[in-house]
Formats: structure tokens, C-alpha cells, sequence
């Protein structure tokens, strides 16, 4: 089995999940939907014929492990998630969870065993579409889920727990919050995904190596005004909710073009009761906002939501602040992150090191092992997009970069 075959089955495997959709012309697959049904099983068997043994946990991921040559043996997390936003590209999770796979496959092919097991990961939810919360999945086998999060409602009002019995589990409380492995079980956990940025592009190489995972939060700001009538209220005496948010949403955008290496976004709008005539009473919108410094990332929403209150001053309307979640700027283990450099410089590759603006599951299992992320060039650094694009070569290099790293870690273990 050639590492270009291992690529190409790659390839093949993300088109096959990319057609797995919730929606008929778009790839939108959230949390416990019926698609995510549908890929666990695909995976699962995938993971199966390649000499794992397979588990959907209480949450929906879906797990692999591939049994070290000694019982006794640690283990090595890989994957990604599994879920994707709304209008996804096909590779940003699914790619890392099939890299993984197939380092496996050629191990089993091989009939090769290591000196450490290996857990196949497949997250249920990293984007957080369904109940913008994001690493459901991975939060559910650190032991840091929040159980509170099983009583939010997705836009049909359906609760979490709800979605998940559906989903055919029955969440246990006790296990969501119950680290899957001690954290001396563990040799750490690498993560292979779409870089979602141009610099691999811009430098012209296949891979990189993640430095740190910038820093997030994640808010609800809402306006409260006064619904009128769009055709007798005097523009003098409205109330108007969305035009206050209009104007936040500029300032949002011009604050990051001040504060270098700040990103903020506001990605969904809600007004109410949004009909054409009606003047709108209230508007509650998502911000996004993410810095490498968690000081700076902390200013800026304190700026913002001063700035909130003083638009909502101005125009006679209320303005609510909602903080929905948030992580510190997460560094990678420098002992994971070096024997990755070194695997990509024994492939005769240089090693360049970059941060992750993108938020990522290793966030979450960095609670409780040394986490590590190898990054592939995508086409455009587009992503979040059905244009996302990676090449056959570039995932056959990112194979081989993981198989030198498992040999490291062999070899690491083996000398201990
Ligand atoms: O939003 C993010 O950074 C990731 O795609 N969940
Ligand atoms: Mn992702
Ligand atoms: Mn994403």
C-alpha cells in the first residue's frame, strides 16, 4: 500500500462524508443530526476493517482503537471532528479524522504494532452549529463537559438531551463529566486539519506545525428598541433595534482593523419580528472575536461592550451582553510540536511553525494530555467554505510526516 494510494483513499473518503447533509444542496452536518448517524457508521466501519476495535460513546463520538503490541501500553490520541458548520467544505475535520485512519490502515496492513495503543477520535461537535457550544465531543471525553449544556435548544427548540435520545443515546451525566483516560494513560493527542489560512499557500509547502490556538470568545449581544409601524412612526421618534446594531456591527469591524492581529466577526443576525413593514424591536446578533493574546482579546470585548451600551444610549434602546463561551490562547506542547518538526525535516520539508487563528478539539484535550497539530495547506486558505480544497500530494506528504512521528514516539517509548 503506497502512501499516494493511502492519500488518494483519502480523498475518496472526505468526498463520500461530503455527501452526507442535512440540507439537499449544501453540506451542513451538526450535532446528533440523522447524517452524523449516518457517517459514525461509515467510520466505524472504516476503522473496523482496519483492525480496530469500534465504540460510539455517550455523546455520538465515534472511536477506534488499534491495540499496542502490550496490553500494558499508553496511548496515542488522533483524530478531528466529524461535525461541520452550514455550507462546509468537505475537509475541514473529516481530513484529520481519515489521515488518522489511514496511518492506521498501514499499520494493520503491515500487521504492524507499536509499543503504544491508538485511540481514533471522531468528534461529534467542534463547530458548535446546532447549540453554539463549541467541542461538545471532546469536552464529553476530558471530563469537561458542561451538563448544563444538555438543556440548550437548537432553533426547533429541541434540548440537547433530547437530541442525543434521539441520537440513540442516552447521555449518562456521570461519564459526560468523566475524563475518558488519566492523563498518565496518555502519550499525548495529535490533530491533523486544513490550515484555514493562506501562509502555507504563501510559503509554498505541504505542512506546518501549529504554535499556539488563539484565544476565543464567543458572545450574544442583543438591542432591544420598539416595533412600529414602518409607515406612521416619524423617523425622529423610533426605537430602532437594528439600526443600533448596525451601527455596533461596523464598530466591531473597525475596532479589529485598529487592534493588529485582532479578528472579530459577526456572523449571525437575528431581528424580530423581521417583516417588511414593521419597524424592528429587537435584534440579537453573534460576535466572534479572537486574538493570540488573551489581554488583547479581553480589551477588545471590553471596548465592544462598552461601545454597545453607549449606542444603545444614543438611540433610546437596550442593549444586552451575553457571554456564551470562551478559552485562553492554548500553546502546544513543545515535546509533540518537535518531533513533528523532526518529522518533517527527515521528509526533507522545512518545518515552519504557525498559529492557529481557527479554534480546534486539541483546545480541549490540552486539559489533559500534550497536544500537538500538524496543519495541510488548502487552496485560498479557503474554509468555512463548499470551495475548501486541499491536493492528494499534500495529504500524502501530512501521511507520512504522522507515520515518521509515530516511529518517534516508538522509539521514544521504547527507550524509556
Ligand atoms: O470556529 C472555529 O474556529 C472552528 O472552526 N470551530
Ligand atoms: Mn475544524
Ligand atoms: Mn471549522
Amino acid at each position: 500500500m503506497t502512501i499516494e494510494t493511502s492519500a488518494h483513499t483519502v480523498m475518496q473518503r472526505c468526498d463520500i462524508l461530503g455527501t452526507y447533509s442535512e440540507e439537499p444542496n449544501r453540506l451542513t452536518r451538526p450535532f446528533a443530526s440523522s447524517s452524523m448517524h449516518k457517517v459514525n457508521e461509515i467510520v466505524g466501519q472504516w476503522m473496523r476493517n482496519a483492525g480496530m476495535s469500534v465504540q460510539q460513546d455517550t455523546i455520538g463520538n465515534v472511536i477506534g482503537h488499534y491495540e499496542a503490541h502490550s496490553p500494558a501500553a499508553k496511548t496515542l490520541l488522533l483524530g478531528s471532528h466529524l461535525d461541520t458548520v452550514r455550507d462546509a467544505g468537505k475537509y475541514d475535520g473529516p481530513l484529520g479524522v481519515m489521515i488518522a485512519l489511514a496511518c492506521i490502515e498501514r499499520l494493520h496492513t503491515h500487521k504492524k504494532r507499536l509499543p503504544f495503543a491508538i485511540e481514533v477520535l471522531g468528534f461529534a461537535d467542534e463547530e458548535g452549529l446546532r447549540y453554539h457550544s463549541t467541542y461538545i465531543g471532546s469536552k464529553a471525553v476530558t471530563g469537561t463537559f458542561d451538563l448544563d449544556a444538555l438543556h440548550l435548544t437548537d432553533a426547533d427548540g429541541i434540548p440537547m438531551m433530547q437530541a442525543l435520545q434521539a441520537f440513540g443515546d442516552n447521555p449518562d451525566p456521570v461519564m459526560l463529566r468523566t475524563a475518558r483516560w488519566q492523563r498518565d494513560e496518555l502519550l499525548g493527542y495529535c490533530e491533523v486539519h486544513i490550515e484555514q489560512g493562506p501562509v502555507l499557500e504563501a510559503r509554498n509547502l505541504p505542512v506546518g506545525i501549529v504554535s499556539a490556538i488563539s484565544c476565543q470568545k464567543r458572545i450574544a449581544v442583543r438591542f432591544t428598541g420598539e416595533a412600529g409601524h414602518a409607515g406612521t412612526v416619524p423617523m425622529s421618534l423610533r426605537h430602532d433595534a437594528l439600526c443600533a446594531a448596525a451601527e455596533f456591527v461596523l464598530a466591531v469591524e473597525a475596532l479589529a482593523h485598529d487592534l493588529p492581529g485582532l479578528v472579530s466577526t459577526v456572523g449571525q443576525v437575528n431581528v424580530q419580528p423581521g417583516a417588511i413593514n414593521v419597524i424592528p424591536g429587537e435584534v440579537t446578533l453573534s460576535l466572534d472575536v479572537r486574538h493570540q493574546d488573551d489581554m488583547v482579546c479581553e480589551e477588545a470585548c471590553r471596548q465592544l461592550k462598552e461601545r454597545a451600551y453607549h449606542i444603545s444610549l444614543v438611540r433610546h434602546v437596550s442593549s444586552d451582553w451575553q457571554l456564551l463561551q470562551e478559552h485562553p490562547s492554548i500553546p502546544c506542547s513543545t515535546r509533540i510540536t518537535k518531533m513533528l518538526a523532526q518529522s518533517i525535516e527527515e521528509l526533507s520539508y522545512p518545518s515552519l511553525s504557525i498559529p492557529s487563528g481557527a479554534g480546534h478539539d486539541a483546545v480541549t484535550l490540552s486539559n489533559l494530555t500534550d497536544i500537538g497539530m500538524l496543519f495541510v495547506r488548502c487552496r485560498g486558505g479557503i474554509s468555512h467554505n463548499p470551495a475548501e480544497s486541499v491536493t492528494t500530494e499534500d495529504v500524502a506528504v501530512a501521511i507520512a510526516v504522522v507515520e515518521r512521528f509515530l516511529t518517534l514516539l516508538a522509539q521514544e517509548e521504547t527507550n524509556e
